[in-house]
């Protein structure tokens, strides 16, 4: 049997499928690459997303031990290896949105930025961008980061800087006009951080948040509230429903204006 749900990642000269922890993935593995000419290893799941770097556990089950692919999506190509770091090609959509956004002239932190989806999408959509500062504490995802700027000729628009956002985020203090937060598990600690890099006269943050379909609207009003008490902009917001995360449970993106 095919599984009925399962990503692939990659090109067509190579990809890697990664199927749910199940009883004979053997079989399902062997389905999925006579069905998929292209994918050369299947891995199985064997943990949720864990720890500060959000990667998971995974066992191979059959095929190429070397899981490292160029994944295209949207514009880009980005080389990754999912045993090392975090990669969702799930998020493509809403990359794109946000990076459909993006005007001319801005500077653009990526806060947690990964092997570098987004930053790179938004350097190819908006080539008037000035600069997009891309934050990121796993050094494996840091050196595909590196790689894919160049893969993608996007050099001197996206930087990539190895650290904590904690520590690295005062080197942009007041140059920012847009910052982008996707860590949903805990972005919302280091909105305190976001109102001292926007630019004095404002401009927008997109936070990621996991919560219950019932709560987000409440939730979100008491952050936003929160938040307004600690800055002087003026604060507005949307709540936009990104993927399914567990039932009733979703990703969404709070687009927030500060003016
Ligand atoms: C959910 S992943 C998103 C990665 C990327 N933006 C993407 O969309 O593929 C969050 C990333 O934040 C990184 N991270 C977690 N805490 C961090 C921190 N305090 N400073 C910098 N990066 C951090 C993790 O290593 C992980 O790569």
């Amino acid at each position: 049997m095919i599984p009925s749900s399962y990503d692939i990642l990659g090109s067509r000269e190579k990809a890697i499928a990664i199927i749910e922890d199940m009883e004979n993935p053997k079989e399902a593995a062997e389905h999925i690459m006579k069905e998929h000419k292209n994918v050369e290893s299947v891995l199985m799941k064997l943990s949720e997303r864990k720890g500060l770097q959000r990667k998971r556990e995974y066992k191979l089950i059959i095929g190429n031990p070397d899981t490292e692919v160029i994944h295209k999506e949207n514009y880009c190509r980005l080389k990754l290896d999912p045993r090392k770091t975090y990669f969702s090609g799930r998020e493509s959509t809403e990359r794109l949105r946000i990076a459909e956004k993006i005007e001319g002239g801005e500077t653009v932190l990526v806060m947690f930025a990964g092997i570098g989806p987004f930053s790179i999408l938004i350097a190819k959509k908006q080539p008037e961008v000035e600069r997009i500062p891309s934050i990121e504490i796993n050094p494996e995802a840091v050196k595909y980061m590196k790689e894919n700027i160049k893969l993608n000729k996007v050099e001197g628009k996206v930087i990539p800087i190895l650290g904590d956002v904690n520590e690295k985020s005062p080197d942009w203090f007041d140059q920012c006009d847009r910052i982008i937060m996707p860590l949903p598990h805990k972005a919302k600690d280091y909105l305190g951080l976001t109102g001292k890099c926007l630019k004095s006269d404002g401009g927008v943050i997109h936070l990621y948040i996991i919560e219950s379909e019932e709560n987000v609207e409440g939730e979100t009003k008491n952050l936003i509230g929160n938040f307004q008490e600690k800055t002087a902009y003026k604060i507005n917001y949307k709540i936009h429903k990104v993927l399914p995360y567990a039932p009733g449970v979703y990703k969404y993106c709070v687009d927030i204006q500060a003016k």
